[in-house]
């Protein structure tokens, strides 16, 4: 590892620590290094608008830092264990290719700053992929809840309960994740702060720009006291794995469901193939892995807020243990956005089997709305409901599921499913996603 930013003469370093020092650090570093350079462009910026570069030296390092990022793209140059992180690889750079200019850019910031910057950039990115995909997921499940509303069994405790409809099944997971696109959008605004222009986490003698910084940047407000930008890392870091962990819940109860549908003991859903794998030893086999993962994704996004919330047992000011907050937060949104990004296209393609769940539509499913009709009748309801329940098999007598289905008439049930409602109000959301983006999403 060369371009140590902080050697000082004389003191020797030990390989071995340094790798422990280091770990994956600088390969985590990757993830985040597009960001880190946008922010280190508006600091060169913030720099010349206080004459600590002059406007030579800032253009010099703005184009500069533009031909590393394309190179990063371009993967004509390689973040990697020559480096000791992200940030000395940015300023390495600007040193060979510009001299003096290179070694002005870190006038002002800390590491301490310049990755909780380049995180937060990346955090929000992360979130407005996952507004992104909550929102298009609940279009689709809205569209198909407008398209048909096929009778499936309703099930309680796993056990038959009333009539329900494929209709009733993807608008409950439209709201749901109406819902998980809001709470994307909730953490977004909660963590749009800057906290580039804090140092070490005590400010400097400059007299940054950093309102100037703040809006280059996109963010929505300062974050004032350095202390606290300190305070937040990890803290913000666990906001948006909240996030995330709300959309998983509702995929890993989706993906529960499609994985029951599809056996051959209910056989309500067919797949398409690209969503099911062959065995390696029952030729008869195709299981529905994909399901399985999208289930299990749940998994490593709990893991990440554990394994982040664990490490924040600390005093405050910048502590090396929140280095380990890195791995978690990309590990924990890689899993919970690439099982989300799924589901759109497998919820437009995947198919009901209404013959099957006709068939698994039994008399005793309609017992609730015998003892309701007796009820409005005038009979008190738990009598009603006693005489119901004796006579389950009778119940299903002259009805029918779609009877059962349009009778349903408390609102947003079958008989007045209050789509345009849900429709409505993944529009609001659509909109603030929109405004806030400037309308480039
Ligand atoms: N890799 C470090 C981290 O993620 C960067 C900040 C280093 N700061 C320091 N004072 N050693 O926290």
């Amino acid at each position: 590892m060369s371009n140590l930013v902080w050697q000082k003469q004389g003191v020797r370093t030990d390989e071995r620590i340094m790798r422990f020092l280091a770990g994956s650090d600088v390969l985590l570093d990757r993830e985040f290094f597009l960001c880190d350079i946008e922010a280190s462009m508006a600091h060169v910026q913030g720099l010349a608008h206080i004459g600590v570069v002059d406007a030579d030296e800032a253009a010099a390092l703005q184009s500069e830092l533009e031909v590393l990022a394309d190179a990063f793209r371009a993967g004509r140059f390689v973040l990697d264990e020559r480096y000791e992180d992200g940030h000395s690889a940015i300023e390495a750079h600007l040193t060979e290719r510009l001299g003096d200019a290179g070694r002005k850019v870190h006038t002002g910031r800390s590491r301490n700053d310049q990755v909780l910057v380049a995180s937060r950039l990346w955090i929000k990115q992360r979130l407005t992929e996952l507004g992104r995909y909550c929102m298009d997921t609940a279009s689709v499940c809205l569209r198909r809840a407008h398209e048909q509303a096929l009778p499936l069994p309703g099930y309680t405790h796993l056990q038959r309960a009333v009539v329900s409809s494929t209709s009733m099944w993807f608008s409950g997971f439209a709201e749901g994740f109406i819902d998980n696109a809001w709470r994307a959008r909730q953490a977004y605004d909660w963590l749009d702060a800057n906290p580039l222009g804090t140092a070490a986490g005590y400010g400097v003698n400059l007299p940054l720009d950093r309102a100037y910084c703040t809006a280059a940047l996109g963010f929505a407000r300062m974050q004032v006291s350095p202390v606290y930008a300190q305070l937040s890392r990890g803290k913000f870091e666990l906001a948006a794995l909240e996030a995330l962990a709300t959309a998983l819940l509702d995929v890993r109860r989706l993906a529960w469901d499609l994985s029951l549908f599809t056996t051959a003991e209910f056989d309500f859903v067919a797949l398409p193939d690209e969503y099911t794998t062959g065995s390696s030893i029952m030729p008869n086999k195709r299981n529905p892995d994909v399901i399985e993962l999208l289930r299990a994704s749940y998994a490593p996004v709990a893991a990440a807020r554990v394994g982040i919330e664990q490490l924040l047992s600390l005093p405050s000011g910048y502590q090396r243990d929140l280095q380990f907050s890195k791995g978690p937060l990309i590990h924990g949104f890689g899993h919970g956005l690439g099982a989300l990004q799924l589901l759109p296209d497998l919820l437009t393609r995947m198919r009901w089997k209404p013959e099957r769940m006709r068939a698994a539509i039994e008399a005793s499913m309609y017992a609730t709305d015998a003892a309701i009709e007796q009820a409005v009748a005038g009979v008190p309801f738990r009598e009603a409901y006693q005489q119901a329940a004796q006579a389950t098999a009778e119940s299903g007598q002259g009805r029918t599921p779609e009877a059962s289905l349009a009778e349903r008439l408390s609102p947003g049930s079958s008989g007045q499913p209050m789509l345009e409602t849900l429709a409505s109000r993944l529009h609001e959301v659509e909109s603030i996603w929109q405004a806030a983006s400037g309308g480039k999403s």
